[in-house]
């Protein structure tokens, strides 16, 4: 008995010297955001260590480990927005004034966080923390942070690495193959791609430059006079988190510590409820899964276009499951709506033949995760691009909103339950997603542990770090080979000239 209790104590004190005390900064107002800083956090809580999560989103019930802090006040600003906001009748706005867009919602929602007196009064308590990880948006200047606490830092990204984020940690963006911000790749396949993911490239980082970090260092100024210049804070980022793998993202050039955990949220699926795991058991022509997130609303779809939606559902002998919030009148006999489906624990189970999605990314990574083809019908964001990267790797078709229609859902649906290639490719890229060294939360826990252990990666920080962007892409050697170039051919013409000019002058006076 002493032995067992002597070894659980060694084993508990070994836990406890090995956790580490974390704060998690997640302030973007959406939900599947917030999804993926939490469930990280979460998994690490049940591991023994410390979490402090500031977010906007109240805790539902108490977790060990887990302590929240509210950032009151910013859902109710979101929803005055959002309640003018239809997805689905957005004409569909250019890249340009997207990008501008994103950076006054981001700003603004940044400022909030840093001006919110629920964070002062935490760092004024003197609480002390191994490490700050805030989220990657347009917001890198929450960094600010880390820095007064005077610990390392890092950033967990929802997306994959990309020209949006490489320069965090002085890793190649080069437009001729890494797609820009919502530019649907492969970018690389032709020379008009290539010349409107350059314009864009290029557009975007002016705008970053000239504006948006210019803003963002005036708003931590602002909030914490003390602190320095923006670029001294994000470039000193010790760790970048990324909720991508190469199973369903291009592969970026990035750097050792650019750790892709995607995936990490997929657990193994839990027991479905007893209903429910009955009509998946009995559906002898498999199932179709239907569910546009839960920014897209029901209600917003309008009644036309619920009535064509349905007219092509009819025509299936598959059971079709829909998560819609509504009632609808005249269902036909094959489709089951509901509010609510526990998806990824839906799409483990056999029966499902295709899932119809927005392409939200945590939609996508649990399709393929579950190795379940997708028709994609996405609305906005990064959905076309989840799906055209989906498209690309044969996992599916993609039929935009407004092209949504019962002859082009009928269709896809029709190729995608009756071509085996789709299941074929998903279940390709399903088992290159399984297939890590070790799980993904592992993967994180290692890097946020070793962050800690040697108080920042100075010894991995790239050299390119410490130059400019013209001596990055050697510009200013290639414009000073050009001009020695040029000299040396003029001077050579030149002497030519004058070479040539003195034979003829010769020539003249002997005649
Ligand atoms: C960068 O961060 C490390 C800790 O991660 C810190 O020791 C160092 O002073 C920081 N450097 C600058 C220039 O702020």
């Amino acid at each position: 008995m002493r032995t067992i209790i002597i070894v659980t104590s060694l084993y508990l004190f070994a836990i406890c010297a090995d956790a580490v005390k974390i704060l998690c900064v997640f302030p973007m107002v959406s939900y599947s955001h917030h999804q993926i800083g939490h469930t990280l956090m979460k998994e690490l809580a049940k591991r023994g260590h410390e979490i402090t999560f500031v977010s906007p989103f109240p805790e539902k019930e108490p977790i060990k480990n887990f302590k929240t802090v509210v950032l009151t006040g910013l859902v109710e600003e979101a929803n005055k927005i959002l309640a003018t906001f239809n997805p689905l009748e957005q004409k569909s706005n250019s890249v340009f004034f997207n990008i501008i867009f994103l950076t006054f919602m981001t700003s603004s929602i940044m400022e909030q966080t840093l001006a919110h007196e629920n964070l002062h009064a935490l760092l004024r308590s003197g609480e002390k923390y191994d490490i700050v990880l805030t989220e990657r948006f347009a917001f890198d200047g929450l960094l600010v942070i880390g820095q007064q606490l005077n610990v390392p830092y890092g950033l967990i990204s929802c997306t994959g690495p990309s020209t949006w984020t490489n320069h965090l940690v002085g890793a190649p963006d080069i437009p001729s193959y890494l797609p820009s911000l919502a530019v649907d790749p492969p970018v690389h396949t032709s020379f008009t791609k290539r010349l409107y993911n350059f314009i864009l490239y290029v557009y975007s980082k002016l705008f970053e430059r000239i504006y948006s970090y210019p803003k963002q260092d005036a708003i931590v100024k602002k909030y914490f006079p003390d602190a320095p210049h923006i670029y001294d804070i994000i470039y000193n980022t010790s760790l970048i988190l990324f909720n991508s793998d190469n199973s369903f993202n291009q592969p970026i050039p990035t750097t050792a510590n650019s750790v892709e955990i995607g995936g990490f949220h997929v657990r193994p699926p839990k027991k479905l409820p007893e209903d429910l795991q009955k009509i998946l058991d009995n559906a002898k022509h498999g199932v179709v899964y239907f569910s546009l997130g839960s920014v897209v609303k029901s209600s917003l779809i309008p009644v036309e276009k619920r009535q064509e939606i349905l007219r092509a559902l009819s025509k299936l002998k598959e059971t079709v499951l829909w998560k819609f919030e509504e009632d609808l009148p005249n269902l036909p006999p094959n489709v089951i709506i509901k509010s609510w489906f526990p998806q990824s624990d839906l799409l483990a189970h056999p029966n499902v033949k295709v899932f119809i999605t927005h392409g939200g990314l945590l939609s996508t990574i649990e399709s393929l995760h579950r190795g379940v083809p997708v028709i994609g019908i996405p609305v906005f964001g990064d959905q076309k691009m989840n799906m055209a990267n989906a498209v690309n790797q044969g996992h599916g078709l993609m039929i935009p909103y407004p092209e949504l229609s019962e002859e082009t859902l009928s269709e896809a649906l029709k190729d995608v339950l009756t071509n085996p290639e789709y299941r074929n490719n998903v279940k390709y890229s399903s088992a290159v997603l399984k297939d890590q060294l070790v799980d993904p939360i592992d993967k994180a826990e290692y890097w946020i542990k070793y962050v800690i252990r040697h108080k920042g990666v100075k010894h991995l920080r790239l050299a390119s770090m410490d130059l400019t962007w013209y001596q990055h892409v050697s510009l200013d050697v290639i414009l000073f080979l050009t001009a020695v170039t040029v000299i040396l051919f003029y001077v050579f013409y030149r002497i030519i000239k004058s070479l040539l000019g003195r034979r003829k002058s010769k020539k003249q006076k002997v005649n």
